[in-house]
């Protein structure tokens, strides 16, 4: 008989044997930044998560730095919106300072900075809209505006989220002609048009007034497809690339890995983070386990980087 148990008998072979681990540096936590003053608004449909002013963001700065995090996804929440997103390129908008106070409080935090319009426009939508149609060419011009204001702040990488054709090339060219080729390009290449970003939608004020996002997104049934939006992202200049949402997708993080030996990383993403939080409220499972269950399948797969709402917590249970 071949005995696969004699693999599993105590947990010095069980660790010998183990294929994947989760580390503290493959983590990077989301931030929400908000206009303002003397914020801190915990966001009801992601217990644990907060807004936060920059005045008050030093609490939760603290708290990553003691964590052993050393990568944050920074998003930024304007006071004003309108039709062409204008404070997501503004020197003075509130992505633009935090990260200039960020950078001077933790130099050695690896600021990557979110790019994409919906947070700032009017209409909610992740590009220019005319006669209800997200335009692409027109968006992109827009997007590499934000993206150079953004890395001259400080960014040290950007991560475009909007999923217009053609943006991570268009991007890195205009990084190039303004003098930061050194800055890195982490492209979202297969986001899915998904239900799973609900929560997040709360957090960042950014659902479309109208319509959805199925015309840029992709379409979940899609896994060849995915494929391709890597081999594009990649051709384009994307230093890391993205699959997002995380759990639900896994299938296609494991082709990925087939596909490239670029870095890959997954967004474990606002509904999946709300999802385990909701259950471990009702004490209906155990959230530690869940959690960290969540963290190896995603490793297993074949992700690097793990971009996940649990990153503070992670981190604290990996050293107990
Ligand atoms: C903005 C953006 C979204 C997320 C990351 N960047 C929302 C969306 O596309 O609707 C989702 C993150 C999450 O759900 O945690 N384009
Ligand atoms: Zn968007």
């Amino acid at each position: 008989m071949i005995r696969m148990r004699r693999l599993r008998a105590n947990e010095a072979i069980r660790s010998l044997v183990r294929e994947n681990h989760v580390n503290k540096d493959d983590l990077v936590y989301p931030v929400f930044i908000i206009e303002g003053e003397n914020i801190k608004n915990p966001v009801d449909s992601m217990p644990g998560i907060f807004q936060w002013s920059i005045d008050r963001f030093d609490e939760e700065l603290d708290r990553i730095v003691a964590a052993g995090i050393r990568s944050i996804l920074l998003f930024g929440i304007p006071a004003k919106k309108d039709e062409t997103g204008s404070e997501a390129y503004n020197e003075n908008g509130v992505m633009q300072r935090a990260i200039r106070h960020i950078k001077k409080k933790a130099p050695d935090l690896l600021l990557i900075a979110d790019v994409c319009l919906c947070e700032y426009t009017s209409h909610g939508h992740c590009g220019l809209v005319h006669d209800h149609e997200i335009l692409n060419d027109e968006t992109l011009v827009l997007l590499a505006k934000m993206s150079v204001s953004l890395a001259k702040a400080g960014a040290d990488v950007i991560a475009p989220s909007d999923m217009m054709d053609g943006r991570v090339e268009y991007i890195r060219n205009a990084l190039d002609e303004n003098g930061f080729q050194n800055t890195l390009l982490m492209a979202y290449s297969a986001k899915f048009a998904s239900g799973y970003y609900s929560p997040f939608r709360d957090a960042a004020h950014s659902a479309p007034s109208f319509g959805d996002r199925r015309t840029y997104q992709m379409d979940p049934a899609n896994g060849r497809e995915a494929i391709r939006e890597c081999e594009n992202d990649i051709a384009e200049g994307a230093d890391i690339i993205m699959v997002k949402p995380a759990l639900a997708y896994l299938d296609v993080v494991k082709e990925v890995t087939y596909y490239t030996n670029y870095p890959i990383a997954v967004y474990n993403v606002s509904g999946e983070y709300s999802m385990v939080k909701a259950a471990a409220e009702k004490g209906w499972i155990d959230e530690k386990r869940i959690v960290m269950e969540n963290m190896i399948a995603m490793k297993r797969a074949g992700a690097k980087i793990i971009i996940t709402y649990h990153a503070l917590d992670v981190a604290k249970w990996l050293e107990e």
